[in-house]
């Protein structure tokens, strides 16, 4: 269990990527809960974000894939648009206990 930070320094409706002991992640935070996921794109094995810390759509409601564009809904990861449409991000373990957000590697 690898401690990656504290829940409330991710706002709520944004996201955050990690990479820690060489595993490469992103954290959505929305409704309050932290979605946890490999940042790797099922489409071509790359990383998603257009910026540090940014992979969100313009509308703030899907993961999107700077590369070709694919769009993944938040709380399950599955591409619901874009090249690899019914693919899903993988997802990582994670579990929050005071306050702090942990991640099984
Ligand atoms: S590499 Fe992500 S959509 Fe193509």
């Amino acid at each position: 269990m690898i401690e990656l930070c504290g829940v409330h320094s991710i706002p709520e409706g944004s996201t955050r990527g990690f990479d820690i002991q060489g595993h490469r992640l992103l954290v959505a935070r929305k409704d309050l809960h932290c979605y946890v996921y490999r940042n790797r794109c099922p489409h071509q094995g790359v990383q998603l974000h257009w910026l540090e810390h940014q992979f969100l759509d313009r509308s703030g409601q899907y993961i999107q894939c700077s590369t070709h564009g694919a769009l993944f809904e938040i709380p399950t990861g599955l591409c619901i648009d874009g090249p690899c449409l019914g693919a899903s991000l993988e997802p990582v373990d994670s579990e929050v206990e005071n306050g702090k957000l942990y991640v099984y590697l």
